[in-house]
């Protein structure tokens, strides 16, 4: 079997999901914030260590703000619902991007959950929210350009030593990039992790991406020939 300890999804779809039902696009998002939990618990089960969720950009603000203030209220929802079943399952919370920009409720209950499963050693659940990968890029590069000015840092960086500036800080690198919903884009998303990714898109939305797609996505993973730059194996 081959090694698979982290997948990063971008979960698309969930606007469409609820439109071609006739509902409005925020039932997406509730039915895709319910999705979060089957496939965190679908993840843990196939052994993966580290999944990480695509919930909301730093480009995503430029919809209505009926839409943008539902997704904002939404972590309080889906963690009143699920964060105890966390916790017992022993999950960690890592929320990822730039959450001083985030209204304060929503930070709250994202920073919360953090602190509260952070002695944790199951999956790494990771949410991503207001993330954006060139800006996380770029937050990386002023923070480590201000240690070298404080005489904490030299320029013997080397690229081990740059992720530590990334909000993945700690993380292995994505071994599987799913996209759900039939786009084939990455949308500002891990750049830097994804450098050897396998890359996966499927056409179901995510409200409709279920444990037994996941699974098939993995089962595709275990035929992909990985050769990191090398010559295949024979
Ligand atoms: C993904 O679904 C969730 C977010 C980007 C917040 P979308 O809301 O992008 O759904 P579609 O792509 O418009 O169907
Ligand atoms: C990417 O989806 C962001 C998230 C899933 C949170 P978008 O729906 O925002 O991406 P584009 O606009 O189709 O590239
Ligand atoms: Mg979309």
């Amino acid at each position: 079997m081959k090694e698979c300890r982290h997948v990063a999804i971008i979960m698309d779809g969930n606007g469409r999901w609820a439109q071609a039902q006739g509902l409005p696009r925020t039932a997406g998002h509730l039915a895709g914030s319910d999705n979060v939990r089957t496939i965190a618990i679908a993840a843990s089960d196939l052994g993966i260590q580290y999944l990480t969720l695509y919930a909301f950009s730093t480009e995503n603000w430029k919809r209505s703000e009926n839409e943008v203030n539902y997704i904002m209220k939404l972590p309080a929802v889906f963690f009143k619902k699920y964060m105890q079943e966390f916790l017992d399952r022993g999950y960690r919370m890592n929320i990822l991007g730039e959450l001083d920009e985030l209204p304060k409720a929503t930070h709250r209950v994202l920073q919360d959950a953090m602190d509260e499963s952070k002695n944790n050693t199951g999956l790494n659940l990771n949410i991503c929210m207001n993330y954006g990968s060139q800006r996380e890029i770029l937050l990386a590069a002023k923070h480590y350009a201000k240690d070298v000015q404080e005489g904490k840092a030299d320029l013997s960086l080397d690229e081990k030593g740059f992720e530590k500036y990334l909000m993945t800080a700690g993380f292995p690198p994505v071994d599987l990039l799913i996209r759900t919903s039939g786009e084939q884009r990455i949308s500002n998303y891990l750049l830097w992790q994804i450098a050897y990714a396998e890359l996966e898109f499927v056409p179901e939305a995510w409200p409709a991406f279920t444990p037994e797609v996941f699974q098939k996505c993995i089962t595709e993973y275990q035929t992909r020939d990985r050769r990191f730059g090398g010559v295949k194996n024979v």
